[in-house]
């Protein structure tokens, strides 16, 4: 079916008591991984890029594989811009096609970050495409920046106060999650999750969920997370796969016997965090 918007499949999931997965693609094989798992699953799924990754190759090219892997599937499908870092990112996503665009203001101060996230959503709006914005810092190495090390949750109250006045259509907390690998097992703040949810009507994301045990993701979605971005991990899972078949048989010189091992690993990881967040049956 053609890609859909993230707004109703967000809403659903938040009227469900479910999360649908958005996992971070970064080659054709990472994107047909993601839509196999999700045609299996029968399962609505995100598929998303970093500014890193459009850096790589562009939005039209990622926006290309992604709109015909969902035009072949029968599952919804959405290409959304993942940690878009300025106005001028996400109307390059937004004239591309993505059918859901993040503006990350988080660097900047509360102000700044209202304004750019508004100006965000007053342009995507027209054309019905969905804003998720950033409020707090999310921890680690976040695609090419540098998250906050003081690591500032999302307080409650302010973020009714960004929604209100930037009209965004889902909204990323911090409540302890980091991108990138772990050095010990993360201690999220639940009960700060819980305290947005009760105030907040719009759904919530969670960042820097790769490395997060399944129990506590779960947790997070039954306190209310309606979408969870997963990145590092595929990474991880891809390149075992093909690191395998360079030690199984170093002379490998066909690029498709190596990325179809790593397009195997992933596949079988993003159909495993389907289960964890809820999303297998409901397409
Ligand atoms: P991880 O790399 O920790 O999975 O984070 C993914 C993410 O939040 C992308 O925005």
């Amino acid at each position: 079916m053609p890609l859909v918007i993230s707004k109703q499949l967000l809403l659903d999931a938040q009227k469900g008591g479910y999360a649908v997965g958005a996992f971070n693609v970064e080659n054709m094989e990472m994107v047909q991984a993601v839509i196999a798992a999700a045609e299996e699953m029968r399962s609505p799924v995100i598929m998303q890029t970093t500014p890193s990754t459009v850096k790589y190759a562009s939005t039209d090219f990622f926006y290309a594989n992604v709109r015909v892997a969902a035009e072949q599937a029968s599952v919804p499908v959405v290409m959304h811009l993942d940690h878009g870092s300025s106005f001028e990112l996400a109307m390059t996503a937004y004239r591309s096609g993505y059918t859901s665009i993040m503006i990350d203001g988080s660097h900047g101060t509360f102000e700044e970050n209202v304004e750019v996230s508004k100006k965000v959503a007053d342009a995507c709006h027209p054309g019905n495409v969905p804003v998720e914005a950033e409020l707090g810092k999310v921890g680690g190495k976040e695609d090419d920046l540098e998250g906050g090390d003081d690591n500032p949750y999302t307080d409650p109250e302010q973020a009714v106060e960004f929604v209100k006045r930037t009209g965004v259509d889902s909204l990323a907390v911090a409540i302890g999650t980091a991108h990138g690998i772990y050095k010990g097992e993360p201690r999220l703040d639940l009960d700060r999750l819980s305290e947005i949810r009760k105030v907040v009507e719009i759904p919530l994301v969670l960042h820097g969920t790769s490395g997060v045990p399944d129990e506590t993701v779960s947790e997070c979605v039954r306190r209310g997370i309606c979408k969870v971005n997963y990145a590092t991990d595929l990474r991880i899972a891809f390149t075992k796969g093909v690191k395998k078949v360079f030690a199984d048989t170093p002379d490998v010189i066909d690029p498709k016997k190596y990325n179809a091992a790593g397009r195997e690993e992933v596949k079988q990881y993003v159909m495993q965090k389907m289960q964890v967040v809820g999303s297998v049956g409901r397409a």
